[in-house]
């Protein structure tokens, strides 16, 4: 009998304050292409980058196609033949696509050309274009992942580890690319896909391992013998059930309006081009599309923390173009932003300071804060928004990101705001977390606040919104009904079909 191409056995693997691996186990075949599920934190990213060479485990062992392997950098896993293409791509942007297939791997005395040669080829092989001389930085998100899985061919990478590949894909670019890692098993290769979404781990894969709390709770399941319900509640225990969208009140009058706005980002390359939009008191719109379309740069500008080239913002009728983000906030917008340790919250100063950073005024006696004020206020926020603090004297950075994202929107919510922009709100957070969030937001919506929210995360725009925008190349290019708009219809126009 052959040999499983990896097996992981019992490991665990400890960071200051949390485990991230209990003695987990994981066993795949070669030949196959097996799923690791989970849900956000569960443990999936470590155990696999316990197995890339890039941690080493506390305890357990490493198995590669039977031999008992340590690993104490990724290149001692990249010899063994395991790849990995990780989350945050590591590619030289200037660099093109053929240069950085071969960068770091061992050199050959061959020409330029031949080596774009093999790279097209490489490419073909598996079903996928590639222009090998073509920079990176022109590239899209699903065009540079591409590259990174070139990367990992190209070291003749035996096992294949993707995390979260399909995050960065439109929905159909994700079909596509099930057909691509079923190629890639065909001669005998393992592929591990890492992801949340069931759809895919049914369509594409052959087993499935899945993770709670860094445990194994089911171990190489297959795919064809399993209910997908039962798949669902192994990956997430017990949790209260989605939000019910229903809504009591009608939009009322445009509480937020954004007309002929273009931002140019850091290279002078156009981020936002020509957007207009309007979000009425009550409504949910919702922005969708693959990340890195402009969505950043249109709330940042909204905020007042981009400067735009050109357009207008305003804010429950007042003109807040050229306004200062403090002027944006007295006239009722709130911001909760992407980068959530960037702009919003303040690691280093106490959980309370950020609590109170936006009610300085309000909490003011004289020149002085109050600090009694500013306790009590502090703390209201942490108990209605369920906010799970040690000590409010703690630094905010000891907070985990569900909870940070709690306070941020809990310190924004509590401004009473009429417009809320929010970017990714839920992204990261387990389903307990998510749920709470999307909650508070449908709760605002109710109370006649205009909300515009960003995700990529087409299926929450879908149950939350009222009406959804897709934002592609930095322009809106379809309005879609919510309710009864259909995923493929919106992944159409996330691809830049015309709609
Ligand atoms: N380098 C690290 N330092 C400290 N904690 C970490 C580190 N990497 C992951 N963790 C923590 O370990 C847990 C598991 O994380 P991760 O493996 O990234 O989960 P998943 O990929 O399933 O979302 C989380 O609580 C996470 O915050
Ligand atoms: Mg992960």
């Amino acid at each position: 009998m052959s040999h499983p191409a990896v097996e992981l056995d019992g490991i665990w693997k400890r960071f200051p304050g949390v485990i991230a691996n209990a003695g987990a186990s994981l066993t795949v075949r070669p030949g196959t292409v097996h799923a690791v599920l989970g849900e956000n934190g569960a443990g999936k990213t470590t155990l696999m980058n316990c197995l890339a060479g890039v941690y080493r485990p506390d305890e357990g062992a490493v198995r590669v196609h039977g031999v008992e392997q340590r690993f104490s950098a990724p290149a001692d896993a990249i010899a063994a033949g395991i790849g990995m293409v990780h989350q945050e791509f590591r590619l030289v942007d200037t660099f093109t696509v053929a240069e950085n297939v071969v960068l770091g791997a061992a050199p050959r005395v061959v020409s330029q050309r031949a080596i774009a040669g093999e790279v097209a080829d490489l490419a073909q092989r598996f079903g996928f274009e590639a222009d090998p001389a073509r920079p990176v930085w022109q590239l899209s998100m699903g065009e540079r992942q591409r590259v990174e899985i070139l990367k990992a061919l190209w070291r003749n990478a035996q096992v294949l580890i993707l995390d979260e590949p399909t995050a960065v894909l439109t929905p159909q670019e994700a079909v596509e690319f099930g057909n691509v890692l079923r190629r890639m098993v065909e001669d005998g290769r393992a592929v591990i896909f890492i992801s949340h979404k069931l759809d895919e781990v049914t369509s594409f894969c052959d087993e499935a391992t899945v993770l709670r709390w860094g445990e194994t709770v089911a171990a190489g399941v297959a795919i064809a013998d399993v209910d997908v319900t039962e798949l669902a509640a192994l990956m997430v225990g017990e949790v209260e059930a989605a939000p019910s969208p229903d809504r009591m009140t009608e939009p009322g009058d445009v509480a937020m309006s954004v007309k002929d706005l273009t931002v140019d980002d850091a290279r002078g390359l156009v981020a936002v081009d020509d957007v207009s939009l309007e979000v009425r008191a009550g409504e949910i719109v919702g922005i969708a599309g693959v990340a890195g379309n402009g969505q950043r740069a249109l709330t940042d500008a909204i905020a007042g923390l981009e400067s735009p080239r050109t357009g207008a913002i305003s804010v429950m009728g007042i003109d807040v173009s050229d306004a200062p983000p403090q002027k944006r906030f007295a006239a009722g917008l709130a911001y909760v932003p992407e980068d959530r340790l960037g702009v919003g919250l303040a690691p280093k100063l106490p959980v309370a300071e950020n609590a109170v950073m936006r009610a300085y005024r309000t909490l003011r006696r004289g020149p002085l804060l109050s600090w009694r004020a500013a306790r009590e206020y502090s703390e209201q926020i942490v108990e209605r928004f369920e906010v799970k603090v040690g000590r409010m004297d703690l630094p905010l950075a000891s907070l985990s990101g569900g909870n940070l994202q709690r306070l941020l929107l809990g310190r924004e919510l509590t401004s009473g705001p009429d417009v809320i922009v929010a970017s990714q709100p839920t992204r990261g957070l387990d389903v307990a977390g998510v749920r709470a969030i999307q909650r508070l937001l449908l709760e605002q919506r109710d109370g006649g606040t205009a909300v515009l929210m960003v995700s990529e995360d087409l299926d929450e725009l879908l149950s939350l919104a009222d009406r959804i925008l897709v934002m592609v190349e930095g322009r809106i290019v379809g309005e879609f009904d919510a309710h009864s708009a259909t995923r493929t219809e919106i992944g159409e126009a996330m691809m830049g079909a015309p709609s």
